[in-house]
C-alpha cells in the first residue's frame, strides 16, 4: 500500500502576506479557486489579524464570503486573539489555526504577547473552538531558530508544543520560520517529540527554503514518520515581523519531490503550477520555484513537463 502524505497549502495566507502589492479579493478567490481544482484539500485561506498588522489579508471576510467552499476541502484561517475568534465565528468557519512561537522576542514582535501570554489567550479559544467543533491547528514558530535570539533547542519548541497539545489543539505545527534548519535537527526535533508523546499523526512541518534546505528537511521528516508538510504554491511567502525569512517551501517542488519517491498525495503538478502562474501573473512576476522553471519530468519518455509557456 502507499503510504499518503497531506500537503496543507499555506499560499493564499503565508504566501501572500508579505507581498505589498495589494492582491485583489477576487484574485485571491481565484487563486484558492484553482488549488482546490489541483487537489489540495487543505488550503489556509486567510488570517482574522490585524489589518494594521497585516494589510494583504484586510479582506477576510470578503475573501471568505466570495470562495465557493467545496465539500472536502478544510479552509482554515489564522486567529490571533479573541477578537479574531469572533470575526472567524461570524464568517462560518470550519478550521482555526492558532500561533506562538519558542521565545518572547519573536511573539512580541508578531503579536504583542510573550509566549506565556499568548498561551493564556489561546487556552479559551482552542476550547470555543473545540466546543464549536471545528478543527484546530497550532503553529510552533521559531522552532529551530529566531530572528532576533538565535538558535532554538528542540526542548524548548516541544515544551510550547506539549502546552498546545494539553489546551486542545489537534495538530501542531513547527515552523521553520526564518528557513535555517538542516535534516539533523529536523530529526532531533522529531526525537524530542516522540519522547514527549507528541503523536506524529498530529504533528505537521512547515519549511521555509531560504537556504534551500526545505527539501530536505522534508525527506528527514518522512524518515520520522511526519506525514504533513506546509507549502504554498509558486513559493511565495514569509512572515513581516521575521526578517530575513523568504520563500515558502513551493508546492510544485514538494509534489514532484513526493510524486517521484512514490507517495500518494492526491495533487495534481499541472494543477498546482497552474495556480503557482497565476499568482505569480498578478503579481507582476515569474514563477522563481525549481519545478516552476524546469517542469515535471516523464519518466516513461525523458520529457520535461508541465513547462511553462515560451514567451
Ligand atoms: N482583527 C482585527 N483587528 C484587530 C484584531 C483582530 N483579530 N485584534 C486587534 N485588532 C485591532 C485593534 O482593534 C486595534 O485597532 P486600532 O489600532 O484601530 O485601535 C489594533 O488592532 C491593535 O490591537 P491591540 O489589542 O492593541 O493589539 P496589538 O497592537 O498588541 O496587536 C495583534 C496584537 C495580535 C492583533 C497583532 O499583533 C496581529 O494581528 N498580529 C498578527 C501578525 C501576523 O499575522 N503575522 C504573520 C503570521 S505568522
Ligand atoms: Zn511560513
Amino acid at each position: 500500500m502507499t503510504e499518503r502524505v497531506r500537503i496543507y497549502e499555506v499560499g493564499p495566507r503565508d504566501g501572500l502576506q508579505n507581498e505589498s502589492t495589494t492582491v485583489q479579493t477576487d484574485a485571491k478567490a481565484r487563486y484558492i479557486e484553482l488549488l482546490a481544482d489541483a487537489g489540495l484539500r487543505e488550503i489556509e485561506t486567510t488570517s482574522f489579524v490585524s489589518p494594521r498588522a497585516i494589510p494583504q489579508l484586510a479582506d477576510a471576510e470578503a475573501l471568505l464570503a466570495s470562495i465557493d467552499q467545496r465539500p472536502g476541502v478544510r479552509y482554515p484561517v489564522l486567529v490571533p486573539n479573541q477578537r479574531g475568534l469572533d470575526r472567524a465565528e461570524a464568517a462560518g468557519v470550519d478550521a482555526i489555526a492558532v500561533f506562538t512561537a519558542t521565545t518572547d522576542a519573536f511573539t512580541q514582535h508578531n503579536i504583542g504577547m510573550t509566549v506565556s501570554e499568548s498561551l493564556a489567550v489561546f487556552g479559551p479559544i482552542l476550547r470555543r473552538a473545540g466546543d464549536n467543533g471545528w478543527w484546530r491547528r497550532a503553529y510552533v514558530s521559531t522552532a529551530f531558530g529566531c530572528p532576533y535570539t538565535g538558535a532554538v533547542a528542540p526542548a524548548i519548541s516541544i515544551d510550547v508544543a506539549s502546552r498546545l497539545i494539553d489546551l486542545g489543539a489537534d495538530e501542531i505545527c513547527f515552523g521553520d520560520t526564518i528557513g535555517v534548519a538542516v535534516p539533523d535537527q529536523v530529526r532531533r526535533l522529531a526525537d524530542v517529540a516522540a519522547a514527549a508523546h507528541i503523536p506524529v499523526e498530529r504533528t505537521a512541518f512547515h519549511f521555509h527554503d531560504t537556504r534551500g534546505t526545505a527539501l530536505a528537511n522534508v525527506a528527514a521528516g518522512l524518515a520520522a514518520g511526519i506525514r504533513c508538510f506546509d507549502a504554498s504554491a509558486g513559493g511565495a511567502g514569509g512572515c513581516p515581523y521575521a526578517p530575513g525569512a523568504s520563500g515558502n517551501l513551493a508546492t510544485e517542488d514538494l509534489v514532484y519531490f513526493l510524486d517521484a519517491s512514490g507517495w500518494e498525495h492526491g495533487v495534481s503538478l499541472e494543477g498546482v503550477l497552474a495556480a503557482a502562474r497565476f499568482i505569480a501573473a498578478t503579481l507582476g512576476r515569474q514563477v522563481t520555484s525549481k519545478v516552476g522553471q524546469a517542469g515535471g519530468w516523464d519518466p516513461a519518455s525523458g520529457a520535461a513537463t508541465a513547462r511553462p509557456a515560451i514567451h
